[in-house]
């Protein structure tokens, strides 16, 4: 089986949880330290072996595109004032990968968002990424998925260990456990609270799937709010084919939320060395 060199991010959701900041910019525009959001996902495909990425993407949300462009005026800017790292760095995020933009319409869920890209994908099996929540891990987290297809050529997701909380949050798996970190997914409910809960391993933000997901996701109905869950269309896909759920080593920072993000913000700026000692600093005299 071929090396997977395709990843679908969708990113054309509406971003409520961080309103009023995503009332006329994209949250996945929204930066974390220096870097948008978008862009941890971007390179963190990148790193796992993917050379092609569709951003499923809406209305109001080009500087995503502008953002993986060239950036000719700037470029000229940055050349004529000697301030070369940065142009490095910006001619580098127009190289990162081979980008396709693709528009869903209208915002009818994450399953919904990711049919949109079935031409693009054809027949290929492909990563996804959510670009809201951010993985640092000792190696790209969608690679470790990636790793686990490589051996099981069945859909992978990512897992990570919940609270009760998080059980009211995510889509929660009844796991049978086949090694340390690999688990078939038996069933799966979403959002279901402890009470309902199978375990405390929660869905996260990354996925690998065979192309069989499409067919799923077109069976699947809209849930009571309109949207296409893609967790109804991985439970439709269960009947069909194994999926395994992995999970990952590392850390996740839920960033399409406000807590997640002030914490992710803290957390990795503190591990910048032009910034940890004095932000350690300033924190502790809070
Ligand atoms: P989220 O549910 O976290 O994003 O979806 P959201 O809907 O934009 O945010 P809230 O819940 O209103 O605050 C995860 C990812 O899926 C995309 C989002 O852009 C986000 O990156 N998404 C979601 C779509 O592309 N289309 C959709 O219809 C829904």
């Amino acid at each position: 089986m071929a090396p997977i060199r395709k990843a679908v991010i969708p990113a054309a959701g509406f971003g409520t949880r961080f309103l009023p900041a995503t009332k006329s910019q994209p949250k996945e525009m929204l930066a974390v330290v220096d870097k948008p959001l978008i862009q941890y996902a971007v390179e963190e495909a990148v790193q796992s072996g993917v050379e092609s990425i569709a951003v499923i993407t809406s209305r109001g949300k080009s500087s995503m595109e502008d953002h993986f462009d060239r950036s000719p005026e700037l470029e000229q800017f940055l050349e004529e004032k000697g301030k070369l790292d940065f142009l490095e760095e910006v001619k580098g995020i127009s190289n990162l990968a081979e980008f396709c933009w693709i528009r869903q319409k209208e915002a009818h869920g994450l399953g919904h968002a990711i049919l949109m890209s079935e031409s693009y994908v054809g027949h290929d099996s492909f990563a996804v990424l959510l670009p809201d929540d951010i993985f640092d891990c000792p190696s790209p987290c969608i690679g470790q998925l990636l790793d686990t297809f490589s051996e099981l050529k069945s859909s992978v997701i990512v897992l990570g260990r919940v609270d009760e909380e998080g059980m009211k949050k995510y889509g929660i798996v009844k796991p049978k456990k086949i090694s340390e970190r690999v688990f078939q997914v038996e069933d799966m409910i979403e959002k279901p609270g402890p009470e309902k809960a199978f375990s405390d391993l929660g869905i996260l933000g990354r996925y690998v799937f065979t192309p069989d997901i499409f067919d799923a996701i077109k069976k699947t109905s809209p849930d009571k709010k309109g949207e296409i869950q893609i967790t109804d269309a991985i439970k439709l896909l269960l009947e069909k084919q194994p999926v395994y759920g992995y999970l990952f080593e590392g850390k996740r920072y839920d960033a399409g939320d406000k807590q997640g993000f002030i914490e992710a913000t803290i957390e990795l700026a503190l591990k910048r060395p032009e910034f940890s000692q004095k932000l350690s600093e300033f924190l502790k005299s809070l």
